[in-house]
């Protein structure tokens, strides 16, 4: 019987590493610049003050933001902010709006053997409004296949030096085989492995967690985690698998107010890192 264990690194930001000199986790191997306005229901969840992406969301209405469960865990995203209409993670400029996170909706247990569930929704406030640089994207139930091309988007790190920059980075990818993220074990009606495949090859890394992956548009999934070693490409964690849920928190906040009472769900958790959440390994044993 073949038994084997795959150590998945999830690809969250170490808010701790923004504080030193060393390093700092800033964008997609191997992309470009993203123009203002090209990706604008992008949103860079930060901790507040800091003024670093530690990861990335996409608006899907102006108060939900669909990320990876592992980048809002309780209690850090008490003390997490969204900031739309940017592609500046550091100097917002005109034009950027704010809001606070003031629920999460986790799309099931996490974290969880298989990592099955690192799909999270961040209920925000104030709304967020449409402007030419701020959109809610329409959610579709979309499937994506082997070597379909995808777009890859994210604030994470751009190559081996660890190198931070402060502007969005994107890139073409296509969809690979499970063995191009070395995660053949990986629960496949899950994660989705992504990779370029050309070279230099482009795929996310840290800090691009949360951040969208785009297919003719729409978005399929979000950047989950992956074994970040040479040219492995990194899994997304696929919106479908989880697609009952999502229509059903769409549903919910389209036609229920958030009853919000300003103080609550804001409340600061204070300087305390619990440092196993930000270099998450996990253990999947089959
Ligand atoms: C990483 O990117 C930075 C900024 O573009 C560049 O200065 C540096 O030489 C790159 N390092 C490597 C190892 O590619
Ligand atoms: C970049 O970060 C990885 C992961 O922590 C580490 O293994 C590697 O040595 C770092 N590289 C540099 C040049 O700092």
């Amino acid at each position: 019987m073949l038994k084997f264990t795959l150590v998945m690194m999830i690809f969250v930001y170490l808010i701790c590493e923004t504080h030193s000199n060393q390093m700092g986790w800033g964008r997609i191997f191997h992309g470009s610049n993203a123009p203002f306005g090209r990706y604008p229901f992008v949103v860079s969840l930060q901790e507040k003050g800091i003024k670093a992406s530690s990861c990335g969301g996409t608006l899907l209405s102006s108060k939900l933001i669909i990320t990876a469960a592992h980048c809002i865990v309780h209690p850090y995203w008490e003390g997490m902010i969204a900031v739309a209409g940017t592609v500046n993670a550091e100097n917002w400029g005109k034009g950027h709006q704010t809001a606070n996170i003031v629920k999460v909706i986790q799309s099931g247990p996490f974290p969880v053997e298989d990592n099955v569930n690192d799909l999270a929704m961040a209920v925000v406030a104030p709304d967020f409004v449409e402007t030419d640089f701020i959109k809610f994207m329409p959610y579709h139930r979309i499937s994506v296949n082997i070597n379909d091309e995808v777009e890859i988007i994210g604030w994470g790190i751009i190559n081996e030096s660890n190198k931070t920059v402060s502007i969005l980075q994107y890139a073409k990818a296509q969809v690979n085989d499970f063995r191009i993220c070395s995660a053949e074990d990986a629960a496949h009606e899950v994660f989705v492995c992504v990779r370029g495949n050309i070279r230099p090859y482009t795929f996310p890394r840290y800090g691009d967690s949360g951040s969208p992956g785009l297919y003719k548009g729409k978005i399929f999934g979000v950047v989950s985690m992956g074994i970040p070693k040479g040219d492995n490409g990194a899994l997304y964690a696929k919106l479908s698998y989880h697609h009952h849920w999502i229509e059903r928190i769409l549903k919910k906040y389209k036609y229920t107010q958030l009853k919000l009472r300003t103080n609550e769900g804001i409340r600061h958790s204070g300087p305390i890192w619990i440092v196993a959440w930000f270099f998450c390994v996990f253990s999947i044993i089959e």
